[in-house]
Order: C-alpha cells, then sequence, then structure tokens
C-alpha cells in the first residue's frame, strides 16, 4: 500500500518563475504549485503577450499542482479578458487578481464561470474577508512586506484562518511574501493551506548543525565496519 500523505496537510508552492528552481522544487518531490508575479516575470527577462505564455506554458509542463498567472490589467473589462486568455492556457492555472475593487468584480466574474482565482496583495482581513466573498480561490497576505513596515504578517494569517474556520469557506489561504524558515513554520502552526515561498526557503528546512555533525560522525563510525 503507498504512504498516503494527509489530503489537508499545508501545500508547498515555490514563489518563481525560474525553470531551473522549479524543476528543483519538483524533483525534490514536495513541490504542489508555482505562484508567479509581473516582478518575478520580468527577473527571468520574459516580456512580450507570447513569451509569457510560452513561459507559464513551459511552467505548468513541470509542475504537478496549480500555477497562478497575473494578469497586468487593473479595469474589470482588461482583466476579464486576460484571465480568460491565462485560464486557456493549462487547467492548471490559477488567475491571480489584485485586490482593488474591479478585481473584486473579476474574481466573482471568474468564480460564477468556474474560473479559479488568487486574490493577491492581501495586507488586511478586512481584505481577505472581501476576496472569500467573492469566490476567490485562494486569498495571499503578504507575511513579509507586512514584516517590512514593523507590522507582524502572521498575525494576520492567524486572523485570516480563525475567520475562515468559523464558516465552511471553499478559499484557501495562501501565506506570500515569505522570507525565512520561521515564516513557513509558524504558517504550519496556524493551518495555512499554502505557503509559497523562494526555493531557498524551502532547501533551508533541511538544514541543521546537528544533523552535519551527527552525520560526520556516523560516516565516520561507518568506516569500522568495512
Ligand atoms: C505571492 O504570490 C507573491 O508573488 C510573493 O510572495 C511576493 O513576495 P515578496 O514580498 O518576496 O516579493
Amino acid at each position: 500500500m503507498p504512504f498516503n500523505q494527509a489530503q489537508n496537510f499545508m501545500k508547498f508552492f515555490i514563489d518563481t518563475a525560474n525553470l531551473a528552481e522549479i524543476k528543483e522544487a519538483h524533483d525534490l518531490g514536495i513541490l504542489d504549485g508555482v505562484t508567479t508575479n509581473p516582478s518575478l516575470m520580468a527577473k527571468e527577462g520574459i516580456s512580450g503577450k507570447d513569451n509569457i505564455f510560452r513561459h507559464y506554458k513551459a511552467i505548468c509542463d513541470i509542475v504537478d499542482g496549480d500555477v497562478s498567472a497575473e494578469v497586468l490589467s487593473t479595469d474589470f473589462a482588461g482583466m476579464v479578458r486576460e484571465g480568460e486568455e491565462l485560464a486557456e492556457i493549462d487547467e492548471k492555472i490559477v488567475v491571480k487578481i489584485p485586490m482593488i475593487k474591479d478585481g473584486i468584480k473579476a474574481i466573482k466574474y471568474f468564480t460564477d464561470k468556474g474560473i479559479r482565482t488568487n486574490c493577491t496583495l492581501i495586507f488586511s482581513a478586512g481584505q481577505a474577508i472581501l476576496a472569500a466573498k467573492a469566490g476567490a480561490w485562494y486569498v495571499s497576505p503578504f507575511i513579509g512586506r507586512i514584516d517590512d513596515t514593523g507590522g507582524d504578517g502572521l498575525d494576520l494569517v492567524e486572523q485570516i484562518v480563525a475567520i475562515y474556520d468559523n464558516y465552511d469557506l471553499g478559499t484557501q489561504v495562501l501565506a506570500a511574501s515569505i522570507r525565512h524558515t520561521n515564516h513557513l513554520i509558524k504558517c504550519a502552526e496556524l493551518g495555512a493551506d499554502v505557503v509559497t515561498c523562494p526555493l531557498k526557503v524551502i532547501l533551508d528546512l533541511i538544514k541543521h548543525p546537528l544533523t552535519d555533525k551527527g552525520l560526520e560522525i556516523f560516516l565516520n563510525d561507518a568506516k569500522k565496519l568495512a
């Protein structure tokens, strides 16, 4: 019988548009999805609609899970047009919509059409309530950016999880802007549905000096067993 991981265990998304990093995380066997944003796409030097769409397709071909693709428009008609095109690329695509007034309208529009959305740039519980009300599949509170301004991003994650737990909501809490392993570990304690983080944070989870020291001792003693 294969080992079955609990279906509701926190999912790991990687927050990058870099194909090599996505492949490395995928090859670890623990990757559940990818989030991107315009800054991450620009960092990879991807520009022009055709290249961007090809890049999203390449990401979808690597991962088994959801791939968030962000609209660039900020008006309702533009977001609807772009989102419908993005959703056509692959069934793994989740349309990423910013938390603005037309964004809420667009989330509701896509929800009614059965297209999944990730409401991004969430910095308050009120925004998370509104996004869920409109039917967002994911809401993305930005932990690190809140910390940068002197606040506590994890408090927001805790608040959103508590609010959603009061109801039978389909919306999942996707903790974003994760800077270090403590953010990720605390998100698991708080019951976030998903974390999205750079590859480094995932790889940093592996590290512990006592593991390295212990392995060195074992390998030295193993020589005596030959
Ligand atoms: C989420 O989807 C965003 O892409 C991301 O987590 C932003 O993180 P940053 O604050 O490190 O740019």
